[in-house]
């Protein structure tokens, strides 16, 4: 009997009643593929799922990391972004060059299944920047409108001044719960997309704070209400959409590759397979071959396959320029210095990382515990209570619902501009240039969070935090190899604070976030409280730049929402990585479709537009095919 008919009656036996997942290389059938998507993540899933609609094309999808069906851990939406970071078992285990960890999912959906869950598009003033880098329309805010139907439909035009009047009634003498505002929603929109997407599924204590702030006439002006921050112009305060399906996450991996897509016979997946390399064939030109091993389970066979038309790259901001660098496929000079055999020169692989920078504050509440009821305490009423919290475990295991259906993060988000009004803003902002795509981009965001926010609190008190984010940096960095051992941890510079134009706004977010504070719900709420990490000394020194900067340099962070590795530009741009159809510049068969196309990172978090990215490149890759 033959190789290959061996292979055959493995595979035949690992298909038998379920799904095509194959944990090892061995039971692949010995099958031509037509396309070879490299990382099932956020994008890689969606490339899956998209492509075997042809029933005529066969799909290899590699992913490095194992199952993501029935990790309970990853499942519950509170956990969400607690389930990441150096040391999870889904985590790459990244580390910066600064010594922070920088999180990227090792799973199948990818850091889809490990992140925040934040659902947000974008605004129509950075996909217009999109569009005008690439001088490709494809990109513009209505051209990507089917594309967000595909995804997700959650909210649609008609029901919004009607769920708006509703809240204009309510929103004074009933604080208005979103869990409300959630059955209303979906009880009017269609939900046609594949991820779910929830409003809060259930209510915080701070929601009614936050109703308060703004419905209140003397501060709605400074913090307006907005009720749909994904209708392409995020400014205002809102309710956080988050990718949560009847109470449980909605991973890339739970919804474009449900048992339903799995069962097609023309998909296969295989996970714990890394990828090391792509090769080309003898002219350097055609890349169709991709090299990859189990290393993680044992078997550090190298395999390698040829796909008949074409290999995707969607390792993600930090994998794929990894990926392409160990392929030869880089700047020439750098690679040469590595000793790797060029392929291709194109210096841009790597470079440009480009990121949000985040923010903690945080003050511990002088309130005593336990609390009663639920709705009227912080996370820390079970975070620092493991009883408790295994009680509220067994309530989601039964059914669906309870605090750990809730994003583990917040129920509101606000979008800001900066406040060019002020003239030392505007001069700022004309001597830093600004990085902002329009008007209807914010500049910063902030969301409250009625808890701890990372981590175990410093203190057995109850919480609040809030974390301000700036949404467009100037910073840019890089990810590199390793010259010692080339395949192994790459060296990430993300630039974080290189630019000062990032302390300046950050500084304008923070003083925004104690306006904010400031608003007379809040400061009753926070009246006895004590500030946290080192906050004090800030209001001491009555908000002085040197003492926010101070504070700002040593609790800052990356805001792991990386794009930038393998930039999109026009055709015949002197840099970028690839072409506004995802091909990579100057070779065949080989597109890159991931985060790390978008040549700048959205002002709102960036998920959203992954999954966009993915859906029009399998439209871009299926026209292409005739
Ligand atoms: C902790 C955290 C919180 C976040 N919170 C939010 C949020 O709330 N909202 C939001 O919009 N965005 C958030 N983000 C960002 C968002 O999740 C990412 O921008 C997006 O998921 C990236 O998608 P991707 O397809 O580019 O990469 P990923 O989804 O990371 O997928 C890359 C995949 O490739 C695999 N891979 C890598 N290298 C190889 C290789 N050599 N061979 C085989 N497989 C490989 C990886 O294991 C992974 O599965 C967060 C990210 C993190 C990490
Ligand atoms: C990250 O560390 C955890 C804990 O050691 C481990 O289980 C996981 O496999 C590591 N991730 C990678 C990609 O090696
Ligand atoms: C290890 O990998 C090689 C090639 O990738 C494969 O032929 C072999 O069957 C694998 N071994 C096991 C035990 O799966
Ligand atoms: C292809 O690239 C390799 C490695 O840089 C080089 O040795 C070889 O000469 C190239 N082949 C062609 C046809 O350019
Ligand atoms: C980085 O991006 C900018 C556009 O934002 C571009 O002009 C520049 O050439 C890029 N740098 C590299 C090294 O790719
Ligand atoms: C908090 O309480 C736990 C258990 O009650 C205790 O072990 C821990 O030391 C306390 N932490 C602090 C910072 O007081
Ligand atoms: C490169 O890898 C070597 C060997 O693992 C390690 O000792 C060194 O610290 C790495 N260099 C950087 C800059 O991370
Ligand atoms: C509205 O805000 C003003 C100014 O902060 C405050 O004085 C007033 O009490 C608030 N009204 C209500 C009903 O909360
Ligand atoms: C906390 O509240 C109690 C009762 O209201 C009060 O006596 C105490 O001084 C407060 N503590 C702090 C640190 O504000
Ligand atoms: C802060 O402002 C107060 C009141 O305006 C003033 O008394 C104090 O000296 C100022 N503190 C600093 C450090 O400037």
């Amino acid at each position: 009997m033959g190789r290959l008919s061996a292979f055959g009656i493995v595979s035949l036996l690992a298909q038998i009643g379920s799904a095509r997942l194959y944990e090892s290389v061995s039971s692949l059938p010995a099958i031509n593929f037509d396309y070879i998507i490299v990382g099932g993540g956020t994008a890689g899933c969606v490339l899956a799922n998209r492509l075997s609609e042809d029933s005529d094309v066969n799909i290899l999808l590699l992913e490095a990391g194992g199952a993501y069906d029935g990790v309970e851990q990853l499942e519950i939406p509170f956990n969400s972004i607690r389930s990441a970071g150096s040391g999870s078992a889904w985590d790459w285990n990244f580390t910066t060059t600064t010594g922070s960890s920088y999180s990227r999912g090792y799973v199948l959906g990818g850091s889809s299944s490990v992140n925040g869950m934040f659902y947000a598009r974008g605004s129509e003033d950075d996909w217009a920047r999109y569009a005008a880098v690439t001088g490709d329309d494809g990109w513009t805010w209505n051209k990507i409108q089917p594309y967000l139907k595909r995804i997700s439909s959650l909210l649609q035009i008609i029901t919004i001044p009607l769920v708006n009047l509703i809240l204009l009634f309510t929103g004074k003498s009933v604080p208005f719960t979103s869990s409300v505002l959630t059955r209303l929603i979906q009880l009017w929109y269609s939900t046609d997309g594949l991820v779910g997407v929830s409003l809060p599924g259930f209510p915080q204590f701070t929601d009614s704070l936050f109703v308060e702030t703004v419905m209140n006439r003397s501060t709605a002006d400074q913090f307006p209400f907005k009720l749909d921050y994904n209708d392409g112009t995020p400014l205002g305060y809102g309710w956080v959409q988050s990718t949560i399906k009847d109470g449980a996450r909605s991973s890339a991996a739970s919804a474009y590759l449900a048992d339903e897509f799995l069962n097609r016979e023309n998909l296969h997946v295989l996970i714990h397979a890394q990828a090391s390399r792509v090769l080309p064939s003898g002219d350097n030109k055609t890349i169709k071959t991709v090299e990859f091993s189990q290393a993680s389970i044992g078997n550090s066979t190298r395999t390698t396959l040829t796909a008949s038309r074409e290999i995707i790259v969607s390792a993600g901001v930090i994998g794929t320029p990894v990926l392409l660098l160990n392929s030869g496929i880089g700047d020439l000079t750098e690679l040469s210095a590595l000793n790797i055999p060029s392929i291709a020169n194109i210096p841009s692989v790597g470079k440009n990382f480009s990121d949000h920078l985040n923010l903690l504050a945080a003050w511990a509440l002088n309130v005593s515990q336990p609390f009663s009821p639920a709705e009227s305490t912080t996370f820390e009423r079970f975070t620092l209570d493991l009883a408790q919290m295994a009680a509220f475990v067994d309530q989601w295991r039964e059914s669906r619902d309870g605090p750990l259906a809730m994003n583990g993060l917040s129920n509101q988000i606000g979008f800001r501009r900066l406040d060019s009004s002020d003239p030392n803003v505007q001069h700022s902002l004309d001597s830093f240039g600004d990085p902002s795509p329009g008007p209807r981009a914010a500049h910063f965001g902030y969301t409250p969070i009625n808890g701890f926010a990372f981590g175990r609190p410093p203190t057995n008190n109850s919480y609040l935090s809030m974390v301000a984010t700036v949404v467009q940096t100037k910073s840019r960095g890089s990810v590199k190899l390793n010259s010692t051992v080339p395949s192994g941890k790459p060296i990430i510079d993300t630039g974080i604070r290189s630019n000062p134009y990032d302390l300046f706004a950050m500084r304008e977010a923070f003083k925004a976030v104690f306006d904010f504070l400031a608003t007379a719900p809040w400061v009753n709420y926070l009246e006895d409280s004590q500030p946290a990490l080192g906050l004090q000394a800030v209001i001491d020194a009555n908000f002085s730049a040197d003492a926010m900067n101070t504070y700002i340099t040593s609790l800052s962070s990356e805001g792991l929402h990386g794009v930038g590795t393998a930039s999109m530009s026009a055709a015949g741009a002197g840099w970028g990585v690839v072409d506004p159809d995802l091909v990579v510049k100057g070779l065949q068969g080989l597109r890159v479709v991931d985060a790390s196309v978008l040549p700048f990172v959205t002002s709102t978090n960036p998920m959203v537009a992954v999954y966009i990215v993915a859906e029009r490149a399998a439209d871009l890759i299926k026209s292409s095919k005739d």
